[in-house]
């Protein structure tokens, strides 16, 4: 196992998750946690990728980062009290969901602690905004939205017309984006991002400046690859499938064909505009996702990506917003990513179609 610092940040987490992530050919059957870690226990016959979503489910659950279970000296290592609580925590909720719910996944972390590490016992009272009260700012009835088609392929139609039409995006050989990656920890991060339609590839660099140096990562039509200040990692199993969708969906652009059980979830309100909602699976990652397309311009605004873990379930979002028409294309200029306990924003400075890029644009640092 390579040493790995354990980040506060989501992606020094997911920077060490590569490194520490799993071996397995894309094909083959996925190893198990316990044939892929030193010392697993409880949960040993989860899949390694499942397991992994479990340790991420368990920080957003508690509100903590890693290092508040595992020290410093290595992963396997029970030396820290909350690590031996958790193992037993998880014993207790798989008895209490066999004994009491059929087996069902009824009870996780998340139904104690809510996002920390000792639940809540007290029931708090919650102060009522006075001016609604007393009727200042009384909420006016809302009129249900129309929706002018509720089946998915019109839906999807509809998003691909808002973009440009199929004729417009087909014109696009390749696209290159750059622009500025806002961090949580308010860094600002130059970024260039570069996408080719067919076959689908994908190239993401950041960086980072002095000390940290330049992140990237890619998929080159085959090899999904991390490559960062711990060196060159290939991406393997479910982290290889979200690099390969990424290299698809282009921003949103190419969503037929890449989900399965496309079904109409009704609309909701993202913000202050009124959205439609498609459920579906995606089939590079098998991960359920809601698509929420906004109900006057029929523009994609927000991806839901649901990961399961070993004992429990956890989303991330992605917003797009402030398109902007490009050589007729639409494009989002503000591409913001959410999971439970962190967030980046990208904004896009410029955009460019049918760039002249080097053969080896997206493969691997090693190989260019
Ligand atoms: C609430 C405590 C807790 C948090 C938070 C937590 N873990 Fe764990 N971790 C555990 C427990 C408990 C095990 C052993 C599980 C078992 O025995 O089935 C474990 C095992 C592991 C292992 C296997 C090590 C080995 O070789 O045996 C890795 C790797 C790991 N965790 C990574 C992470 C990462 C990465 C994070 C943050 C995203 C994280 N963990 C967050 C409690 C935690
Ligand atoms: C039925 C409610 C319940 C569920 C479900 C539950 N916990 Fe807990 N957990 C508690 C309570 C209550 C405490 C505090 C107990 C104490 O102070 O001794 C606690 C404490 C902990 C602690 C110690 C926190 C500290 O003070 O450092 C850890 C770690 C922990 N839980 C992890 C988990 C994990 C991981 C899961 C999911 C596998 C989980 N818990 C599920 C109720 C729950």
């Amino acid at each position: 196992m390579r040493r790995c610092v354990i980040g506060r940040t989501l992606g020094m987490a997911l920077a060490c998750l590569a490194a520490i992530g799993p071996r397995a050919r894309a094909q083959a059957p996925e190893p198990t946690a316990g044939e892929t870690y030193k010392n697993v226990q409880v949960l040993k016959d989860a899949s390694a990728s499942s397991f992994m979503s479990a340790m991420f489910f368990q920080r957003y659950a508690l509100g903590v980062s890693c290092d508040y279970c595992h020290a410093e000296s290595g992963w396997e290592k029970d030396d820290k009290p909350a690590k031996r609580k958790a193992r037993e925590m998880i014993r207790m909720v798989q008895e209490l969901n066999a004994r009491q719910f059929e087996g069902k996944r009824a009870v996780t972390c998340m139904t104690c602690h809510r996002g920390a590490t000792t639940p809540q016992t007290d029931i708090a009272a919650v102060r009522q905004p006075t001016d609604q009260m007393i009727g200042l700012r009384r909420r006016q009835p809302v009129a249900r939205p129309v929706v002018p088609d509720t089946t998915p392929a019109g839906i999807l139609a509809r998003h691909v017309a808002a973009l440009g039409g199929r004729a417009a995006i087909e014109k696009a050989r390749n696209t290159v984006l750059t622009g500025n990656l806002l961090t949580s920890g308010g860094a600002i991060v130059p970024f260039e991002e570069s996408f080719s339609a067919s076959p689908p590839r994908w190239r993401y660099a950041r960086h980072f400046g002095a000390g940290t140096g330049d992140f990237a990562s890619g998929f080159d039509g085959e090899q999904a690859w991390n490559s960062d200040n711990r060196g060159f990692t290939p991406q393997q199993g479910a982290a290889r499938g979200r690099m390969a969708l990424s290299a698809v969906l282009q921003h949103g652009q190419r969503l037929d064909d890449q989900y399965e059980r496309l079904a109409y979830a009704g609309t909701e309100l993202n913000g202050t505009r009124d959205v439609v909602v498609l459920t579906g699976v995606a089939r590079q990652t098998g991960n359920r996702e809601r698509l929420a397309f906004d109900l006057v311009t029929g523009l994609l605004s927000r991806r839901t990506i649901v990961t399961e873990g070993a004992h429990g379930a956890y989303t991330t979002d992605w917003y797009y917003e402030n398109y902007t028409s490009i050589d007729g294309i639409m494009t989002p200029t503000i591409i913001s990513e959410f999971s439970p306990d962190d967030g980046t924003v990208r904004k896009v400075r410029t955009i460019e179609h049918n760039v002249a890029l080097p053969a080896n644009a997206f493969e691997p640092p090693a190989k260019r």
